[in-house]
């Protein structure tokens, strides 16, 4: 499987994966996310578009991270792809600097869950963004659109980035 940034190619699957993987709202969103997002990820196996990323990098002092939607094609889940792509968008987001990574997983969504709390990922409280950012981290809040019936998770890095950040598709 080949993780790579996505292109304007990728659209037709990347629709059709977050229709099948989210509520219409959510769908909506990611979506029209994908306008604006970096990283912006896809899963390859072959021809075929496995699953997807969607990041938002706040820039800044420091930078923060933001895991947006990451979904797989329901046929092809439980095989280490929504892993890679998670692992992926951390290591670009520490690339640019950000050594706090957020996600936001409602309640009720196990896969999702387990899968943010095994690559290291912890809940916290809303008020930390406001705590650590004060007025920076209301704004990031607010364009994190927190529902809810949805969970913080952070994944903290207290090591330094990677000496030599390399973009562009990897093979795993
Ligand atoms: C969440 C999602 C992206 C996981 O993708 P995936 O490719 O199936 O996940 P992986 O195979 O990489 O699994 C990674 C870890 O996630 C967890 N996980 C995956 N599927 C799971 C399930 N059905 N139940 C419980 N845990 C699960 C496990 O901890 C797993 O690690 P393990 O294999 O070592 O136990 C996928 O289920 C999905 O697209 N869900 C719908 C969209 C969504 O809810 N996205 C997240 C919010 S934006």
């Amino acid at each position: 499987m080949r993780i790579r940034e996505a292109t304007v190619a990728d659209r037709a699957a990347i629709v059709r994966i977050a229709r099948a993987s989210f509520d219409r709202l959510y769908a909506f969103f990611a979506v029209r996310g994908t306008r604006h997002a970096w990283p912006f990820l896809v899963a390859e196996d072959g021809t075929s578009i496995q699953g997807f990323l969607e990041g938002i990098l706040f820039r800044g002092a420091p930078p923060i991270g933001y895991v947006y939607f990451v979904a797989v094609d329901p046929r092809a889940r439980g095989l280490g792809t929504g892993r890679v792509l998670v692992q992926e968008s951390l290591r670009l987001f520490r690339s640019r600097g950000a050594d706090h990574i957020f996600a936001a997983v409602t309640r009720d969504n196990d896969p999702s869950m387990h899968l943010f709390e095994s690559l290291g990922f912890e809940r916290v409280a809303r008020r930390v963004l406001w705590r650590w950012y004060r007025w920076r981290g209301l704004s990031v809040q607010m364009r994190m659109l927190l529902a809810p019936h949805e969970v913080l998770l952070v994944r903290t890095f207290t090591d330094l980035p990677p000496a030599s950040p390399q973009e562009g598709s990897r093979t795993f």
